[in-house]
């Protein structure tokens, strides 16, 4: 079952996704050459905690920690460590979950270290553009399926291609909700896309093939043919307006406008998700 958000709902999982998206803002200005990804990891707890917030991840199905930093070939679920450096030309993932208030927030970034190659920058455009072109088909009306095949149809325009091994979300009072999302598949089928329902929409993308495989600690993800890999993720509410994304910062102020808003009358969540819908 799907589980339909009321407004407060959604006020309440637009905190816990802003919360999320300030401390990938911060982290992002933390990737630096010479950081490790445990330099990441600590600001984020800190910053998690901070909040009055719980990290998601740490202890969620026995992962060790509240980020996940994923390096160049490492596609997810990398384990932050005080032995991974940055290096110049790398591009890193940073995945973040939180739990506020009895409700999560889930986003990811990919951020390029320094100057690094073409084909790198190709990459992160293409994930990061498949991403919106997935939220721009999460609508009512729509079907779940429509998101992926938009997803996929944006990758493979590129020449890259989507990881079949894990996939998007429902999100709410649980990390992980029905329905799962694909990022693949053929238009038109599925459950149709209904308001108050809360997707994270996750797309992985490969600069070679699609296969992946798990590293010894039981949780890096990486590409079998050791390419590049990146990843980009948005919690994002269906509303009548169209989709509205939670876990993105339109600039600091605007946002705490729209908490206010929200957090006031819940008419609406809904109006509010109209003036988030642009795309970069
Ligand atoms: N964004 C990922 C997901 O929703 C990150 C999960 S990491 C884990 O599944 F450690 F919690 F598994
Ligand atoms: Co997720």
């Amino acid at each position: 079952m799907i589980v339909i958000k009321s407004g407060a709902e959604l006020a309440k999982l637009r905190r816990s996704n802003v919360l999320v998206a300030q401390i990938l803002a911060a982290l992002r200005q933390a990737c630096v050459a010479g950081a490790t990804t445990y330099d990441l990891e600590r600001l984020a707890l800190e910053r998690v905690e901070g909040a009055g917030a719980r990290a998601a991840f740490k202890g969620y199905r026995g992962y060790p920690a509240c980020l996940c930093t994923s390096i160049n070939e490492e596609v997810v679920h990398g384990i932050p460590s005080p032995r991974r450096r940055l290096r110049e030309g790398d591009i890193v993932s940073i995945d973040l979950g939180v739990l506020l208030d009895g409700y999560y927030g889930d986003s990811a970034i990919t951020v390029a270290i320094g100057p690094v190659g073409a084909e790198a920058r190709r990459l992160l455009e293409a994930t990061e553009r498949a991403l919106y072109a997935g939220i721009e088909a999460a609508r009512p009306g729509n079907r779940l399926s429509d998101i992926s095949h938009q997803i996929q149809h944006c990758a493979e325009a590129y020449g890259f291609s989507v990881v079949r091994d894990f996939v998007g979300h429902g999100i709410g009072t649980q990390l992980h909700e029905e329905p799962q999302l694909p990022n693949y598949g053929a238009p038109g089928r599925g459950p149709k896309l209904a308001p108050g329902m809360v997707l994270a929409i996750e797309p992985m993308v490969n600069q070679g093939g699609p296969e992946v495989e798990v590293l010894e600690d039981h949780w890096t993800a990486v590409t079998c043919d050791r390419k590049l890999s990146a990843h980009f993720e948005h919690s994002v509410a269906i509303t009548e307006n169209g989709p509205w994304i939670l876990s993105r910062l339109e600039s600091p102020d605007r946002a705490m406008e729209l908490e206010a808003e929200a957090g006031g009358s819940l008419a609406d969540a809904r109006s509010i998700g109209a003036s988030l819908q642009r795309a970069p």
